[in-house]
């Protein structure tokens, strides 16, 4: 795997595997790496011919007392996760590099930014969107890969790619979660190991929900108070929100109908976890 830094050296590398008839996956990540990011690559590389990926900790995504800071780096572990799931390009910029001056430029998205996880981290979208756009104008991929953990930022990505035309496949993969249910998350290392034990709540509130509805509930409202009171059996969990809504405009869903997401957003100790569930029900 060849590791580069720099805008030009990434560009280069590209324009030189393209002109060798490869056909380019991109996973842009954070680091911290783990198994789910592994899927990623290997996704990559199943479809494509050569896997770029970019580990790079955004600020601009981070609010003023978020865990910009704090959040987990290992470059070296990263470096050999990537190598084993088969990476072949790693971009690993400095925020100079990115971010040479004070940005003035954003990629914004109405409505969609706002909802969910935007209404406690009403910056954080206009962040992601923004150095998203920035790396695919960087890397030029054929096809991006995005966890299915992410839900709205999945979204938040294929809406800005459809609006502002992107020639880019947007491509998501399932959740990877341990034994025991927990979606795996960078920030599960924030978890004390008895937080960590009770994790599982956020899978095990979206399963007993998804029950509910497999058993015929059609009432938003009623799915919602469900996810709830399974949340509210770890007290000391505060659940910054709980809902059930359209999959594509993320606005609560009095009918459950259509494509829905099932989402759950908790602040654990340190940790803010988040999960959620896709489905859809017709009629
Ligand atoms: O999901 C992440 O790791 C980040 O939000 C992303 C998409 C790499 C943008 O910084």
């Amino acid at each position: 795997m060849n590791i580069v830094s720099t805008i030009a050296e990434v560009r280069a590398e590209v324009t030189q595997q393209r002109a060798l008839g490869q056909r380019i996956g991109f996973i842009p990540t954070m680091g911290y790496l783990h198994e789910g990011h592994q899927s990623l690559v290997k996704a990559a590389k199943r479809a494509n011919t050569f896997a770029v990926c970019s580990i790079f900790v955004n600020p601009t995504q981070f609010a003023p007392g978020e865990d910009f800071d704090s959040y987990p780096r290992d470059a070296a572990r990263d470096q050999e996760l990537l190598e084993s799931a088969g990476c072949d390009l790693l971009f690993r910029p400095t925020v100079e590099e990115m971010y040479p001056r004070p940005t003035v430029t954003y990629v914004t998205l109405d409505t969609l930014s706002t909802r969910l996880c935007g209404k406690s981290r009403p910056t954080h979208f206009r962040g992601v969107a923004t150095v998203v756009a920035k790396l695919l104008h960087i890397v030029q991929p054929d096809e991006v890969f995005f966890g299915q953990k992410d839900g709205q930022q999945l979204l938040v990505i294929r809406r800005m790619v459809d609006d502002l035309n992107f020639p880019v496949q947007v491509t998501s993969v399932p959740t990877f979660r341990e034994a025991d249910g927990l979606a795996k998350s960078s920030r599960n290392i924030y978890l004390t190991p008895d937080e960590r034990q009770r994790a599982s709540i956020l899978y095990r509130a979206l399963t007993a929900a998804k029950q509910v509805v497999d058993a015929g509930e059609r009432d938003g409202q009623r799915v919602r108070q469900h996810l709830l009171a399974t949340l509210s059996s770890e007290p000391d969990f505060c659940v910054d929100y709980a809902e059930v809504v359209d999959a594509s405009t993320l606005e609560p869903l009095e009918t459950i109908r259509g494509d829905v997401m099932m989402a759950v957003a908790v602040y654990v100790g340190k940790a803010r976890l988040i999960d959620n569930f896709q489905f859809h029900v017709s009629g």
